[in-house]
């Protein structure tokens, strides 16, 4: 996989409660929380790593689903 397609990828985060955080972090060589997004429960954020976002950190109960999978945090 390619840089450009490495970033392109698209990954689904779905809230199983209220408070959910979605936590995007800086590509590079600063690594820095850039966003934070609050899901309530069964709200569904849809995003893709990006030139600026390298790392995603959500907190709370939520399904992640990426190319590489699906995950529930619970
Ligand atoms: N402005 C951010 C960017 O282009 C928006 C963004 C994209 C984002 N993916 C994200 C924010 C994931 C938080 C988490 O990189």
């Amino acid at each position: 996989m390619d840089d450009s397609t490495a970033k392109s990828d698209f990954f689904v985060i779905k809230a199983l409660e209220d408070g959910v955080s979605v936590i995007g972090l800086t590509r590079g060589t600063d690594t820095r929380f850039h966003h934070s997004e609050k899901l309530d429960r069964n709200e569904v954020m849809i995003a893709q790593f990006t030139e600026h976002t390298s790392a995603v950190k959500v907190r709370g109960k939520a399904i992640i689903q990426t190319s590489h999978g699906e995950i529930e945090n619970t």
